[in-house]
């Protein structure tokens, strides 16, 4: 089939390319001219484990080409995936929806001059609820022979080309069963692989992202005010969140305490969904997503004050060693980056910080050039008065604690994401705390 991906950011670009590579023909589109020659070429903008193989597989082979063009689009299929972002108003904490309003605004007149019969277009951003059936009423007016659906994308980044090729579940909000049937049709070989399909209408759908992703959020923070109860009461979160994990009806995942979470969607989300629920006069139903954020927020400055403690009470002249940048593993996002809020507000409190991470240190530089950066551990390390871990890439659990001793002036640690081995660091001399975890050496 031949489709369109409108937007080739983090989704789009991730969307497009798997797309061509279940075999369809796919024109992605975006306003960034830069970007799509780049993309063209077969770059990522972005750092994404499989991503750059199978996009420059997908343009060898010509399933897939890029364009700035929205009329090229419209004259190219008439299946079109919106994938633009929707930031957070810097004060409301709302969605942004300028730019899938301008995506669908832009293409609407477009689809109309189209020979097409039937035009589906497909919102995937994350929105809030309502805006599907707003937009539809405005592109069927501009564009009679247009339907909106909407298909929230649930990819993470780190694991997007498999959380596309392999969901966990499929979710279709359309109007009508042609809609929904196109659909199907186009994730054929994802259902035929046993990927469940949820058909609704387009409210339904938008909600599902976000409860998603407010209950993954809620997940954290949960365990994270556990850790802080742990912290005056003696007990250990780690053997908490275990034992609590064992039950089928919690399940382990998303329970694991520390830093907390960032980057572009969980924080977003949940303040969008809190904006979107006081504008429907439902604000009290998910009033605890302000306590969620609240928590979150809180454990970047109990590890804040962890590692002051740990330097004796000042950061003033310490020498602080980072390890990790970027909002979790495997990305070089640097987007809301629990990380670098920790990093810079000890480089605000006086100290001399050095950061490391395998993957995100341009990206870091550019969002934070006050601080200084390091392309190997060991130099990060070097003469530190603490090292503080706080994105838990696999190769800082391969570290010799006994070599890095050797490196840094006091070895002392404050493992923010709780993967390191504490037997092995203490056991090599390091001083190792953690939040809610008391009995460290
Ligand atoms: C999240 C959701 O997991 C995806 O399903 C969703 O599609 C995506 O947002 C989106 O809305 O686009 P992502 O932001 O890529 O995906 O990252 P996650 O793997 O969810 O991690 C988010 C943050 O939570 C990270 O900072 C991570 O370190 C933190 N986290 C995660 C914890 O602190 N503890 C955990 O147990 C799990």
């Amino acid at each position: 089939m031949r489709l369109t991906v409108i937007g080739t950011g983090y989704v789009g670009a991730v969307h497009a390319a798997c797309m061509a590579d279940i075999g369809h023909e796919v024109l992605g589109v975006d306003i960034d001219a830069e970007r799509i020659a780049a993309l063209t070429s077969g770059r990522p903008p972005f750092y994404e484990p499989g991503l750059s193989e199978m996009l420059v597989k997908a343009v060898t082979t010509g399933r897939l080409s890029f364009s700035t063009s929205l009329a090229e689009a419209a004259s190219f299929a008439d299946t079109h995936f919106i994938c633009v972002g929707t930031p957070q108003h810097p004060t409301t904490g709302a969605a942004d929806l300028s730019h899938v309003e301008a995506a669908v605004n832009g293409l609407a007149p477009y689809l109309h001059d189209s020979g097409y019969e039937r035009i589906l277009v497909v919102g995937k951003s994350t929105v809030p609820v309502g805006t599907a059936d707003r937009l539809a009423g405005r592109l069927h007016a501009a564009a009679p022979r247009a339907e909106l659906a909407w298909n929230p994308e649930f990819l993470r980044e780190g694991c997007a080309v498999q959380d596309t090729l392999r969901p966990e579940r499929l979710v279709v909000g359309a109007r009508s069963e042609q809609a929904e049937a196109r659909l199907r049709e186009i994730y054929a070989p994802l259902l035929d692989g046993g990927t469940p399909f949820i058909g609704t209408d387009p409210a339904t759908a938008e909600l599902v992202k976000l409860a998603s992703n407010s209950f993954l959020a809620t997940k954290i923070s949960f365990i994270n005010a556990m850790a802080e109860i742990c912290d005056v009461t003696g007990a250990d979160v780690l053997t908490l969140a275990e034992a609590m994990g064992q039950d089928s009806r919690i399940g382990p995942r998303f329970l694991a305490p520390g830093l907390g979470f960032g980057g572009s969607c969980l924080p977003k989300d949940i303040r969008a969904f809190t904006a979107r629920a006081e504008e429907l006069g439902r604000g009290e139903s998910v009033a605890f997503l302000r306590q969620v954020d609240e928590i979150n927020t809180r454990q970047r400055s109990r590890t804040v004050d962890l590692a002051r403690q740990l330097v004796g009470g000042s950061f003033a002249d310490r020498n602080i060693a980072v390890l990790g940048a970027a909002f979790k593993p495997r990305s070089d996002d640097v987007r809301d980056s629990p990380a670098l809020a920790v990093a810079d507000a000890v480089r605000r409190r006086g100290a001399q910080v050095r950061v490391h991470d395998p993957e995100a240190v341009d990206n870091a530089r550019a969002a934070y050039p006050a601080l200084q950066f390091a392309l190997d551990v060991a130099k990060a390390c070097e003469q530190a008065d603490v090292v503080l871990h706080l994105t838990e890439w696999p190769q800082y659990q391969e570290l010799d604690p006994v070599a890095l001793a050797a490196v840094v002036r006091t070895p002392a640690m404050v493992d923010a994401r709780n993967t390191l081995d504490p037997a092995a660091w203490c056991s090599a001399g390091w001083t190792l705390r953690a939040l809610g975890r008391p009995r460290l050496g």
